[in-house]
Formats: structure tokens, C-alpha cells, sequence
């Protein structure tokens, strides 16, 4: 029997079981975490509009991504060094993306490597580049990850600088660890981690070596400009995506650029404190850009309720990232099966509430004074 009957518990039990310097690399955020708190703050402010007497009986979670279907409406968000949460982790994240077609992102600080997330994904993964500051390894990669079959790159925008992020810097969060007396004190009190960390081979950044360079996590990539936007358009003849967008000004600028889909996300609050909301962007650009341009977003969902508020606010998709690692550093792969039915059991009965059977019939008008709680953020 599975306890995890939310995503909090996920959180709570993993917080046992994680070592602190590894909870704290995954639940924190940049500074005070305000802008983490207060994006949470608002898509619990947000409500839902209950509608009676519609037969919903028969309700569909699947929504069209790029032409696919997907059966889940969310995906995996991409996440560096995921295997610290549990030492196969990406590979059962993978896994999970081929049982129900769903995106998993894999990033360029992937602790697998991204031939094998393809191969585990049957076809699902997707791709994410960090520009490294060196244009020839960036280009390698997204070449080999061409060879490897990927049809969607995703392009992380966020980090020209690495954020700032107090809880990671209290217990000496590095990659490789740097061990201390304080570290092997916390792997010694948390041996069911550390045992199986032992077992497995310690983490490792898979992608990297030779002609794809070193990865360095706090490298520089404040180089990145919108010219390289257009040469990574011109070397990528699949799905190009630009993650980690909060400006309008900037998504109709990608639009025009040739971009394939907006990734509106504030990275989890880990990069910018003050940053506005993420789920209130969401709203405006999907003004913006119109209907039918693809929009994603993550960024502190939470629940099926929260994945139902995202989609009325214009998302054509949603990806999760901290409470998937969270359920699987507290029940391996059934922790991330049990979480997937949870959310999707959440938004499916949230449909039902709403007297509708599909995501693509919610929206604005879904959710109560939305304009006012939107703009009091
Ligand atoms: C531990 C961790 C590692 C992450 N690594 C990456 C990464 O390598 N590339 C990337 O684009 N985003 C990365 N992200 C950001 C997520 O893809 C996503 O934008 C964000 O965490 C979603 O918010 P949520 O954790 O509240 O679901 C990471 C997030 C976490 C928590």
C-alpha cells in the first residue's frame, strides 16, 4: 500500500528519507524563496467554478502535444542530476513517458545518458539544452541528441547566471560532492539513501566529456543572445521550445522567431526572487499569442485541481518536476505511478466538478473572477 496520497505527502515522507544537502537541492529556491511561495500563493487563490447538471460521465485527460497524443495532461519537466533522488530515477521517469506517451525532458545536466533516456522513453524524451557558453559542445550535443532521435529540443532561457540559492549553499551542495565532516554526517543519518546510492554508483553527469565539453554547473551562460536563438533555429529542424519565459513582450519576439511552443516557468522560483508569478504570465501571454499557439508551463503545480487552473489559463500542456523526485525518493517507482494516478485521478474528478469532460473546455471562464485575482498578485 502506497502513502502517498498527495503530492505533500511525497514531499513530507521524502524529506525523511533524503539526505538534507539532497532534499534542500531539490525543494529549494532562489533567495528568501518569496517568488516560489507567492506563485503558489496564487494558484491557490485561484478558484474553480463548479457547473451542475452536465453529463460528464464519460471524461478524457488526453491532450494533442505536437501532434501526439498524450494520455496524461502533464509531463516531466527537465531536471538536472535526477538519479540523487533515487538512483534510477531516470530511468523509471522514462518509463513512465512511454507507458502513458507523455514528454520527459532530459536535461543537459541529465544523470543518464540521453541515448538511453530515448531508449527507455520509446520515442518521448525530449531534449533540453543549457547553452554552456561554448558554442561548438552546444551544437555537438544538439546534434547527437538529432542522432539519438529526439524531435523536441527545448531550450532553457533562464539561467544566464545560476541563481542564487541559500538552502544549497548551507550544506555545501556541489556536483561532484565536496565531502565534509557535515556531509557524511547527513549520509551517515540517512542510510537507506546512502545505501543504495553506495550500491548503484554515485550520480554521475552522463552527456559530457570529449567534444561536448565539461559541464559546469554554475558556469556562465549570460552569453546566450537572441542570434543564438536563430542559430540553434537553423541547426534544429524538429520541435524547437523556449523554456523559461515571464515576459509577453519576449513570447510574441519567439513566436516570430520560428520558436514551436512557449514554456512559460519560473524554473521553481530558483532563479529570481522577485520574479512575477508564473501562472499570472501565463495568463497574459496566452492573450498575446492567441488561441492555438502552444503554450506550456510549469512551475508550482501541485495538484490535479492546479493542473485544471493551468490549462484555464491558457496552457496547452503542463510538466512537473520537484514532486515527481519527491515521490520517488519516498516509494521508488510505485512512489511515481501512485503520484501520476493521484494527479490524474485530481484532474479528471476537477473536470467532473466542472461540468465538463476535457481539458480543451476549460478556460477563463472557469475560474472564478480570475481577471481580479490574477492582477492582485
Ligand atoms: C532539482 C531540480 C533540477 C532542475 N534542473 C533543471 C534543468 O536541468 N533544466 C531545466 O530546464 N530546468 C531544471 N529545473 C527546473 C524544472 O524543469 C521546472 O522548471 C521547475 O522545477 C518546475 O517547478 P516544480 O518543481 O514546482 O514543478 C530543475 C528543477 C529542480 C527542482
Amino acid at each position: 500500500m502506497s502513502r502517498i496520497h498527495s503530492s505533500s505527502d511525497a514531499r513530507r515522507l521524502a524529506k525523511r528519507r533524503l539526505p538534507w544537502m539532497v532534499f534542500d537541492y531539490i525543494d529549494g529556491a532562489a533567495g528568501n524563496e518569496y517568488a516560489e511561495g507567492a506563485n503558489r500563493k496564487l494558484l491557490q487563490a485561484l478558484q474553480l467554478q463548479p457547473r451542475i447538471l452536465n453529463n460528464v460521465e464519460h471524461r478524457s485527460l488526453a491532450v494533442d502535444v505536437f501532434g501526439k497524443v498524450a494520455k496524461l495532461p502533464f509531463g516531466v519537466s527537465p531536471i538536472g542530476m535526477c538519479n540523487l533522488a533515487s538512483p534510477k530515477a531516470d530511468e523509471w521517469l522514462a518509463k513512465h513517458a512511454a507507458t502513458h506517451h507523455i514528454p520527459c525532458g532530459v536535461s543537459t545536466a541529465a544523470s543518464s545518458s540521453l541515448e538511453s533516456m530515448a531508449q527507455w522513453s520509446e520515442g518521448h524524451a525530449w531534449f533540453q539544452l543549457y547553452f554552456s557558453g561554448n558554442e561548438q559542445s552546444s551544437r555537438a550535443l544538439v546534434e547527437r541528441a538529432q542522432v539519438a532521435g529526439y524531435e523536441t529540443l527545448v531550450l532553457t532561457v533562464d539561467v544566464p547566471e545560476v541563481g542564487r540559492r541559500p538552502r544549497e549553499l548551507r550544506r555545501g551542495f556541489k556536483m561532484p560532492f565536496a565531502m565534509g565532516p557535515a556531509q557524511v554526517l547527513d549520509f551517515a543519518l540517512h542510510p537507506r539513501w546512502s545505501l543504495a546510492t553506495l550500491l548503484h554508483g554515485k550520480p554521475e553527469l552522463a552527456n559530457f566529456g570529449g567534444k561536448y565539453g565539461e559541464f559546469e554547473r554554475t558556469a556562465s551562460r549570460a552569453g546566450a543572445d537572441w542570434s543564438l536563438l536563430e542559430r540553434i533555429r537553423s541547426w534544429w529542424k524538429g520541435n524547437l521550445v523556449v523554456k523559461g519565459v515571464l515576459s509577453a513582450e519576449d513570447a510574441v519576439r519567439l513566436k516570430a522567431c520560428g520558436v514551436d511552443a512557449i514554456q512559460v516557468s519560473s524554473h521553481g522560483g530558483r532563479q529570481l526572487d522577485s520574479g512575477p508569478a508564473p501562472i499570472q504570465c501565463l495568463a497574459q501571454i496566452r492573450q498575446v499569442l492567441g488561441a492555438e499557439y502552444p503554450l506550456f508551463y510549469d512551475s508550482g503545480l501541485r495538484s490535479g485541481e492546479d493542473i485544471v487552473k493551468a490549462y484555464a489559463c491558457g496552457a496547452s500542456f503542463v510538466f512537473f518536476a520537484r514532486p515527481l523526485l519527491f515521490a520517488m525518493a519516498a516509494e521508488g517507482q510505485k512512489g511515481l505511478d501512485t503520484l501520476s494516478d493521484v494527479l490524474a485521478t485530481e484532474a479528471s474528478l476537477t473536470l467532473a466538478q466542472l461540468g465538463v469532460t476535457g481539458l480543451d473546455q476549460v478556460g477563463m471562464n472557469s475560474l472564478v473572477n480570475a481577471g481580479d485575482v490574477l492582477a492582485s498578485a
